[in-house]
């Protein structure tokens, strides 16, 4: 049976899960889910075969907020014999579909991490294999024309891979959807590295230079110590920085940051020429999700980045769901024309990003 397999964090199948299956429906898809908990992978078997390949064509990834990537399956899990690994993973392919390049993969664990060097070792000779039978491309050029795919192998260990293709035009440019980033030495926190992720991952890099550019203005919500700060100083913008606690003294110093010491639901720039709102307050998601729409709403800012906070509870999808609705509906009041995207982002943890952009007035 043909199954659409999503990656995302491990410990949230079952939200990937719901949300699968309700984005499914939306476009007359249905299915069941099987869960490998804890591993970060969720199985959506399709009840028509030739459903998986169309949904992954009509469903834009960056509209799943739980799944990092995705890949429809090409048969059951291969059992790799303990010699010869190449020569079986070839056969199964056989050389009637061709593929842009391939991506070998493990789930996102520690066993997962165990299986690298392995996978290091069989890439060279797979790679070559599939290049001269021409089910791979002989160079990865970096054509995403719209049918072009990528070939997953997802290696549960070394006597299983599960083979599969996604659209290059509609899935993660990283490896399981990973975007490693370097953690920079003079950030203050490692949650620097959430904010870092989160502008790559939304804002287009061609627009970078007008919509990251040095010299916008800046409010950080829950700026302490100043890692989402050093984001925003780093691109050499100017920024207010609201938290009761104290701020890194290097990023005090650059001259770019001014601290008020004040509530964050409470403070409100004087003057409207603030681009960018971002906060990362420990907070009710709901009374978050509420304060982004007023700040629009208010014209206070053009672009806001936020985070909210997910419980350790059931029902996380629908929570997410719940709280963009009320921005969402907060916005279309106020005849508001905007975008907004979520996502649960490799350096997230316990929390969604959401990117909500001002696109005009109605
Ligand atoms: C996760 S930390 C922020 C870390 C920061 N983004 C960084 O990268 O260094 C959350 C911060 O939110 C602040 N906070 C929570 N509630 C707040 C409120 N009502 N007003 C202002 N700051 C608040 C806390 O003081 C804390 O410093």
């Amino acid at each position: 049976m043909t199954a659409i397999v999503l990656y995302c964090r491990p410990g949230f199948e079952k939200e990937c899960g719901a949300e699968i299956q309700e984005k499914a429906a939306w476009n007359e898809v249905y299915g069941y889910i099987k869960v490998c908990k804890n591993q970060g992978l969720v199985y959506f078997h399709v009840h028509e075969s030739a459903d998986a390949d169309k949904l992954i064509q009509k469903l834009p990834l960056a509209r799943l907020i739980f799944a990092r990537q995705w890949f429809v399956t090409l048969g059951d899990e291969v059992e790799l014999p303990a010699f010869n690994r190449v020569e079986a993973i070839s056969e199964v392919l056989g050389k009637d579909f061709h593929y842009e390049e391939i991506r070998m993969e493990t789930p996102d664990t520690n066993d997962g991490k165990e299986l690298s060097k392995f996978i290091r070792k069989l890439s060279v000779p797979l790679r070559q294999s599939l290049r001269k039978s021409g089910v791979l491309a002989a160079k990865e050029q970096g054509n995403d024309s719209r049918g072009a795919t990528i070939l997953h192998a997802l290696f549960m260990s070394g006597q299983q891979v599960q083979l599969g293709y996604s659209y290059v035009s509609n899935s993660s440019e990283h490896v399981m959807g990973i975007h490693r980033l370097k953690f920079p030495g003079a950030s203050p926190s490692r949650s620097t590295l959430k904010l870092d992720e989160a502008f790559l991952y939304f804002i287009p890099k061609e627009e970078h230079e007008e919509r990251l550019a040095g010299g916008l203005n800046a409010v950080d919500l829950g700026s302490a110590p100043g890692g989402w700060t050093y984001q925003l100083v780093r691109r050499g913008m100017m920024v207010k920085a609201v938290d009761n606690g104290p701020m890194d003294d290097a990023l005090m110093q650059t001259g770019q940051v001014k601290h008020y010491q004040q509530d964050g639901f409470k403070w409100r720039p004087r003057k409207k020429n603030n681009y960018w709102l971002v906060c990362d307050m420990i907070e009710n998601p709901t009374k978050v999700a509420k304060l982004m729409a007023d700040w629009v709403v208010e014209g206070d800012c053009k672009e806001a980045m936020f985070n909210l906070k997910l419980p350790p509870t059931a029902g996380r999808y629908q929570l997410v769901m719940k709280n963009l609705q009320i921005i969402k509906d907060t916005l279309s009041e106020n005849s508001i024309w905007y975008e907004m995207y979520a996502k649960h982002l490799y350096y997230d943890r316990e929390e969604v990003t959401v990117h909500l952009r001002v696109l005009g007035n109605k």
